[in-house]
């Protein structure tokens, strides 16, 4: 998450509507200096009837964000009973109020008094609009505009959404890490897919024609190893709950190596330290690339091959067990746009997998390399 940095210039706490209306007649251009990033505004101002807070597909966002979306009840998590058994085990007294809690569940308790433009502004508001699409401040006036271009827009600190890459930073910032301390205290493990997860995502929006599922898994998958990456480097007690999840994430990745030529190969990464920047890249260039039906068939095929590496009996049980594991979302999200003669074929197959890879402990990789092997043949 980015949060405005404190100290700028004040700026009239006008409600919206009249935002929007001195916004109207001021020139293009005298809005356009965006230097430090704006104020937080809070949902309020994005949620009056016509705005985003109306009924319809093109004003329903506040409706569909507070009714369906988990994101609008992530503060109520803190105080739920598994909420309170994690404080205990960490000694944190009130969730609500730690930020070991609220830089995920409540953004808004960790954003200084400078950075807000109003004061109504609550954490209770869980993850809001200003969590994904960017404080407000300077875009909220003219976004509306016709004579502002989408690149205005985006000048003025909207997030790019729209672009896988941001996109995905944006998501993982709170989806993939999480401090291992936590996970002791009984935490649920964070495992990023951004394809699955914006599939699952209450949509207050429309996914524009060219959306490619399988585009936006590997670039979900690659911020998600280089955040795993970042992790491991800065952690001084890294352990199995860390390396585990990050050599099989590595691993997958390593099988598209050569897939396209624009995306450079992971394989010359042996730790941390390489597949950090490495993954960077990959997730940058998978955004720019162009997509293609063919290149699903062959992301699949080649994870399909792996059923031989599971058959060996050489590789850690737990260690192929954490390869199944990401390797079963990804078989999900890449066979998503098959034909549906294809999936169907598939679909028993698939189903068998993800029965196999449900448990680390009980993981028996012979029989999921055999159910593998029966996928690759009819694929
Ligand atoms: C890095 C971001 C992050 C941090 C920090 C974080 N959480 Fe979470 N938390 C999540 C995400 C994302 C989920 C959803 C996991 C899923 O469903 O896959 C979640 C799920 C949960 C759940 C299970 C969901 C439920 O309804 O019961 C609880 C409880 C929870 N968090 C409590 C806490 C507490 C307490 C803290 C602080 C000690 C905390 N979280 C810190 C991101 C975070
Ligand atoms: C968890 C992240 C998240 C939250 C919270 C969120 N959005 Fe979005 N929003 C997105 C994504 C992703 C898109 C799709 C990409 C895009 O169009 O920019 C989107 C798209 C939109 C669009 C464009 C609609 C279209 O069809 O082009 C609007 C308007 C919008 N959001 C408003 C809101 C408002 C208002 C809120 C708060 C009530 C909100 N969003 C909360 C992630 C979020
Ligand atoms: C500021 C942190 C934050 C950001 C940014 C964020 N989320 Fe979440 N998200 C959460 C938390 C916390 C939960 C857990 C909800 C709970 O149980 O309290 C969650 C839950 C979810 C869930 C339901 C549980 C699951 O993991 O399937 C989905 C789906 C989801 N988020 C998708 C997204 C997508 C897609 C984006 C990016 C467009 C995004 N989120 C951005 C914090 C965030």
């Amino acid at each position: 998450m980015s949060h405005a940095s404190p100290g700028m210039k004040p700026v009239l706490p006008l409600p919206s509507h009249a935002l929007l209306l001195l916004a109207a007649l001021l020139p293009a251009t005298s809005l356009l200096a965006a230097d430090a990033p704006g104020r937080f505004t809070g949902s309020p101002s994005c949620a009056t009837s016509m705005c985003h807070g109306g009924a319809g597909e093109l004003r329903h966002q506040t409706t569909v964000w507070q009714k369906q979306d988990i994101h609008s009840r992530t503060y109520n998590t803190l105080v739920n009973a598994r909420s309170a058994q994690i404080a205990a085990a960490l000694k944190i007294p009130d969730a609500t109020t730690s930020s070991r809690c609220t830089t995920c569940h409540a953004p808004f308790h960790d954003v200084p008094k400078s950075a807000f433009l109003a004061d109504i502004i609550k954490p209770a508001e869980g993850v809001s609009c200003e969590s994904c699409h960017g404080p407000a401040e300077k875009w909220i006036r003219s976004h509306t505009r016709p004579d502002f271009s989408h690149k205005d827009r985006i000048l003025l600190g909207l997030r790019d959404l729209n672009h896988l890459y941001v996109r995905a930073n944006s998501c993982v910032a709170c989806h993939q890490t999480v401090d291992p301390a936590l996970l002791a205290a009984g935490h649920p493990e964070l495992l990023f897919e951004l394809d699955g997860q914006a599939v699952a995502q209450p949509k207050h929006w429309r996914e524009k024609g060219d959306w490619h599922g399988p585009k936006a898994w590997l670039v979900g998958q690659a911020v998600a190893l280089r955040e795993m990456s970042a992790q491991l480097n800065r952690e001084k007690n890294s352990n199995e709950k860390l390396t585990a999840p990050w050599s099989a994430s590595l691993w997958l990745l390593q099988k598209l190596d050569g897939l396209d030529s624009s995306l450079p190969a992971l394989k010359p990464a042996a730790n941390a330290t390489q597949a950090h920047p490495a993954a960077d890249t990959l997730a940058r260039r998978a955004a720019e690339m162009e997509w293609s039906h063919d290149l699903t068939r062959q992301t699949l095929q080649r994870l399909a091959k792996t059923h031989a590496e599971f058959a060996d009996a050489k590789t850690p049980r737990l260690q192929q067990a954490r390869r199944a594991e990401r390797l079963v979302l990804a078989l999900d999200r890449l066979t998503a746009p098959l034909d549906k003669a294809t999936l169907a074929k598939l679909e028993p197959d698939l189903k068998e997998l993800f029965a196999l890879a449900q448990s680390l402990p009980d993981f028996a990789p012979d029989k999921f390399a055999k159910s593998l092997e029966t996928f690759a043949k009819k694929l």
